[in-house]
């Protein structure tokens, strides 16, 4: 967990944000923490092959895991729609990827289906293993704090994550480590907001492409995590989305993907009243304590940061040259 001192200043009333910075796991992304856990009991219980739709970042994990334990990889995912670093870890790890002709809820419905073969032991969210494994997260953040933060801002796709979060949270509490439970709030990308607005999404759209899902699997748990934390659920757009990664990267020196930028923006609507927040921060005691997870490292996606990678001219190899370049 870094502190985040720019982000404490806007958020001021004398509050701390701290970033739970997940792109440094084995895979690069938070789903490590879960699939360790799914992968080691499905060979427990005897699984030669593991199968996960996937926005890219669960199927490098299933895949790396599955390596590791000597047993098949098959990842679905929507053709065309997955970081390329993302599916780069795939092959690396020897997966047998598959694309369809459709989005990642497609993908998942054709998973399910597979998952009730007995060859086949599916590695999705939808695994409790997979949930039980992520609430590490949670419980490390509360061993960091000596206590529960205040409040939890992290995106939402396919709503695993807040319900392992709010159930790690739970969990520490009743074992006497904590004294409090935060308020939880999810942030969806305006263009594949269904928790939000309540309705699935048939075609969701985001520049985010790791949280483009229409349908959540942990769709009830994610709503009763928001309900019972007192937390929200908002949208951010992916203008906002992007203009957060690069915030986060050029004045923190923390790069993340886009999805994992979606609670910064977050975080900035919390504190903007003409953007209509659902959770303004105005609702936030003073001297809280505020943490926002990120959840997977920033070169996982190099496409969405091409744009602004300028085409560099080579100069002559000289002081004069490169100071002019510089402009100094
Ligand atoms: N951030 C990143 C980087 C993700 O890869 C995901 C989900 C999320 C946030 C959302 O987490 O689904 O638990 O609400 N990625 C999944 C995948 C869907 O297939 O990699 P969630």
């Amino acid at each position: 967990m870094i502190f985040s001192p720019r982000l404490s200043e806007i958020v001021d009333h004398s509050c701390e944000v701290y970033i739970k910075y997940e792109g440094l796991n084995p895979t690069c992304s938070f789903k490590d923490r879960g699939m360790t856990v799914a992968v080691s009991k499905a060979v427990e219980q005897g699984t030669v092959a593991v199968i996960c739709a996937s926005t890219g970042n669960t199927s490098a994990s299933a895949a790396a895991y599955a390596a590791r334990a000597g047993i098949k990889c098959a990842v679905v995912l929507p053709a065309g729609k997955i970081a390329s670093g993302k599916l780069l870890q795939a092959f690396a790890y020897g997966a047998k990827v598959v694309a369809i002709d459709g989005n990642f809820d497609d993908a998942l419905v054709v998973v399910r289906t597979l998952g009730e073969r007995d060859d086949f032991a599916i590695v999705n969210s939808i695994n409790p293993d997979r949930i039980a494994g992520q609430t590490t997260a949670a419980f490390e953040i509360v061993d960091d704090l000596g206590d529960a933060p205040n409040v939890h801002l992290l995106p939402l796709g396919n709503a695993g994550n807040i319900t392992a979060y709010w159930a790690g949270y739970k969990l520490y509490r009743e074992a006497g480590k904590s004294t409090g439970l935060p308020a939880m709030i999810g942030f969806q990308a305006a263009g594949a907001a269904p928790v939000f607005h309540n309705r699935v999404v048939e075609k969701p759209e985001t520049i985010a492409s790791a949280i483009r899902i229409g349908n959540p699997a942990s769709w009830e748990t994610a709503k009763i995590a928001v309900r019972d934390s007192r937390g929200a659920v908002d949208i951010v757009t992916d203008d906002e989305i992007l203009a957060a990664q690069r915030w986060l990267a050029t004045n923190e020196g923390i790069f993340v993907e886009p999805a994992s930028a979606a609670p910064i923006a977050g975080i900035f609507k919390c504190c903007d009243p003409a953007r209509r927040p659902v959770y303004p921060s105005t609702q936030i005691p003073e001297g809280s304590r505020i943490v926002c997870t990120v959840t997977g490292h920033g070169l996982k996606d190099p496409e969405v940061m091409a744009d602004t990678v300028i085409k560099l001219k080579p100069v002559a190899p000289n002081e004069q040259n490169v100071l002019r370049e510089i402009g100094f």
